[in-house]
């Protein structure tokens, strides 16, 4: 017998592209609108986390946004819009991508701070700022 390697005990973990996304709390800072919205933590390929959370609120009429695996989009119950991976919108009736927030960990936890930058996904000014 052989002792798998680390990777082999993680199943799939390889193979995922962005893929573990855990839902969190809030945000630690103020800044209006999005305070306490739950926001997805993303896993990156390597294992690393993202500098970006996506905010879990649907841009339509605020319903929260689960991850569906198997469609690797974020799908709303609500009515169906949809997001991709990065939750940029790819299916209405939401009629803007879900918010982001930058984050960062600090002393071991978890911090997310107001994103207020250009949308990296669309090289849009934000709407949520
Ligand atoms: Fe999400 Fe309507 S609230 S599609």
């Amino acid at each position: 017998t052989s002792i798998p390697a680390a990777d082999d005990r993680v199943p799939d973990m390889g193979k995922r592209q962005l893929m573990n996304l855990l839902l969190l709390g809030a945000l630690s800072l103020p800044t209006a609108g999005m305070l306490g919205d739950p926001t997805y933590l993303v896993v990156e390929k390597d294992k690393t986390l993202a500098t970006f959370g996506i905010n879990a609120v649907c841009t339509h009429l605020g319903c929260v946004v689960p991850w569906n695996q198997a469609e690797k989009k974020f799908i709303c119950p609500c009515h169906g819009s949809q997001y991709n991976d990065q939750g940029r919108v790819v299916r209405g009736p939401a009629p803007l991508s879900l918010a982001l927030a930058h984050c960062d960990i600090d002393d071991g936890k978890v911090i997310f701070v107001p994103w207020v930058e250009t949308d990296f996904r669309t090289g849009d000014d934000l709407w949520w700022a």
